[in-house]
């Protein structure tokens, strides 16, 4: 029978309940499919991880995933300890990097039973991230350190390369989508980086008559997002903008337990990584109520990636009959084990 191997990071604060869970749903979900088996092999490299040996990972922590046909990640940082800059560039972002996972998939739209804040149905947004360079390119330097002269620069950096492929990838989502695509850029205030998106996004558009193109600035998109969500397919962004449009996504599809990501390298030339959109919320990280839905969702989309779409879509209709009969709907309102176990009870 086919095999998926799965490296598996829980990571820190509610990245190990939730990452649980998920693997146990993706577990269930193989056995009823009974066409594949999916093997995990668990990493422990964390903030903990940190504390013990100096490293987020292994040197050869990433030559060590790129064997696994996928990665399954729950969440990484625990600020009270480690520097958010120290745990997130040793461990998520590399990885992000190193196996080119350009495109990060974020879908944002209401499950059953779930009223969200805008008490508004109706929308389904495929958020497009860029997820590799830009803002995100860890380029700079702070000089005068302490002083009252002193000056910290952070360069983002598009290559065209980059702009092009996370373009060209939204417009194929599109095209198999509602054919509508929102470019993100601030290119009234930013005129190299975003006025060059733009650019891109009109070259590329070209190559797609049939999908309808609006350029809008990520502010004006911001309220958008809240005023009209309805309005919107797919949401083409930079790295920082995409990363902000994506909590405002979670916010209006009822909260970060709903929100799933995929970081997909879609030339397959190394794995794919599948986490949450949510962080580690120390805040709740031993009441045992974190919403692994968003966990569940993003092992769903790791099934899909992995060709396995019936077992994905198995998935996505239990954690939709889970919540239609309201487990899981609102924040707090139920433990991570019920929302698990009514998913796991409707594959059964
Ligand atoms: P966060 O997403 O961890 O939490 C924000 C808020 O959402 C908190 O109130 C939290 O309780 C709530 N929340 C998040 N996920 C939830 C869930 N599944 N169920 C219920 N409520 C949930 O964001 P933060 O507080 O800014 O970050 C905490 C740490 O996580 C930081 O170290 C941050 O850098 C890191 N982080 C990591 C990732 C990742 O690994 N992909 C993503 C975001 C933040
Ligand atoms: C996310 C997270 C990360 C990001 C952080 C933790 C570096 O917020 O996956 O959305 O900004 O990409
Ligand atoms: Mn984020």
């Amino acid at each position: 029978m086919k095999n998926h191997s799965i490296a598996l990071i829980p990571g820190d604060g509610i990245g190990t309940a939730v990452t649980d869970a998920a693997w146990a749903v993706l577990q269930a979900a193989a056995r009823k499919d009974g066409t594949f088996t999916l093997t995990g092999k668990t990493f422990p490299w964390s903030c903990a991880f940190y504390k013990e040996t100096g490293a987020m990972m292994p040197s050869d922590g990433i030559e060590t995933l790129r064997g696994f046909d996928a990665i399954l990640l729950g969440a990484v940082g625990w600020p009270a300890e480690v520097p958010d800059a120290v745990s997130l560039h040793g461990l998520l972002l590399p990885i992000r990097k190193a196996f080119v996972q350009y495109a990060n998939i974020r879908p944002h739209r209401l499950l059953p039973g779930v009223e969200g804040p805008l008490k508004k149905e109706g929308f389904d947004i495929l958020c497009i991230r860029e997820n590799t360079e830009g803002e995100y390119s860890g380029a700079g330097g702070r000089v005068h350190v302490g002083t009252p002269d002193e000056v910290a620069v952070e360069t983002s950096i598009f290559t065209r390369t980059g702009v092009e492929r996370i373009l060209r990838f939204g417009f194929e989502q599109a095209r198999s989508r509602r054919k509508k695509l929102a470019s993100i850029t601030k290119s009234n205030a930013q005129k190299y980086s975003m006025v060059f998106w733009d650019e891109m996004t009109a070259k590329i558009a070209a190559e797609y008559p049939d999908v309808e193109v609006t350029n809008y600035h990520i502010d004006a998109m911001a309220a958008r997002m809240v005023m009209a969500p309805e309005s919107l397919d797919v949401v083409v962004a930079s790295n920082l903008f995409g990363d902000i449009l994506t909590d405002l996504g979670a916010a209006i599809q009822g909260g970060l337990g709903f929100a799933a990501s995929a970081n997909i390298n879609p030339d397959r030339s190394a794995p794919s990584m599948f986490e949450p959109v949510h962080g580690s919320a120390p805040d709740i990280a031993h009441l045992g109520i974190a919403n692994p839905i968003a966990a569940i969702w993003s092992g769903a989309m790791m099934l899909d990636h992995l060709g396995e779409k019936q077992a994905a879509a198995d998935i996505i209709s239990a954690i939709e009959a889970a919540t239609a009969k309201g487990i899981g709907t609102l924040p707090g309102k139920d433990k991570t084990d019920t929302i698990t176990a009514a998913v796991l009870a409707v594959l059964a």
